[in-house]
């Protein structure tokens, strides 16, 4: 089977389960890991993808739907989202760069009020679909009951992500910011410490 993407730590297979058409994300062996440190891993990053893709469901923010955990594989089978990814509809209509990113500050607010961080918050970890609901994906390096600094850290990264991808829109930030502080009570706190993170990068 030819993979939709392979990415450093996964790859991506399409796939279908029950009829419905599914997502295979499967981790493979690394040969420089222990081999059993290697399966302890991947079978931890699996089982810790497939839970907080269920919180974030939970907290009201839309992830794909988990249909099957196979941690002795390290797979995990979920809902195969239709949509735009995000980081090409910026690039192709930044028209609707403003909206989009409004958008990921309202669902990102709504995941942060539930306390629970993303972890790798780039454009290319978001689907846009057709009814105009976000869908964050690969949230495997996130956690759950994060504190400020975890939460923080999502913005830093996120902040500096966009820039990079999508310089041109770089006005569209206020747009995130302002979606984020208006889902999120404690948002100005978050932003204040993300600010603190971006300057100890900066001198260290
Ligand atoms: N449930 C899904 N529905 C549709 N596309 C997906 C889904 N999961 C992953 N993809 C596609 O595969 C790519 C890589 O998946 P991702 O979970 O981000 O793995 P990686 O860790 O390799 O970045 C995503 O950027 C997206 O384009
Ligand atoms: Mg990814």
């Amino acid at each position: 089977m030819q993979p939709l993407s392979v990415g450093a730590e996964a790859s991506i297979f399409q796939s279908d389960f029950l009829g419905r058409k599914a997502i295979v994300k499967k981790r493979a062996a690394k040969a420089y890991r222990h081999p059993v440190l290697d399966q302890r891993l991947r079978s931890a990053r699996t089982r810790k993808e497939a839970r907080l893709l269920r919180e974030a469901r939970r907290a009201g923010v839309r992830t794909p739907m988990v249909y099957d955990v196979d941690l002795k594989e390290s797979t995990l089978v979920m809902e195969f989202i239709d949509g735009d990814k995000v980081r090409e509809l910026l690039e192709e209509r930044p028209e609707e760069a403003d909206a989009v990113c409004y958008r990921i500050g309202a669902d990102l607010g709504r995941l942060h009020s539930n306390r629970i961080a993303h972890g790798d918050l780039t454009t290319s970890n978001m689907i846009l679909m057709p009814d105009g609901q976000l869908c964050f994906l690969d949230i495997s390096m996130g956690e759950s009951m994060a504190e400020l600094e975890a939460l923080g850290v999502d913005i830093q990264l996120f902040h500096r992500a966009f820039l990079s991808a999508h310089s041109s829109l770089a006005p569209s930030y206020e747009s995130f910011l302002r979606g984020y502080l208006e889902h999120q009570d404690q948002g100005r706190m978050v932003l204040e410490r993300a600010e603190e993170i971006r300057n100890r990068g900066r001198y260290t």
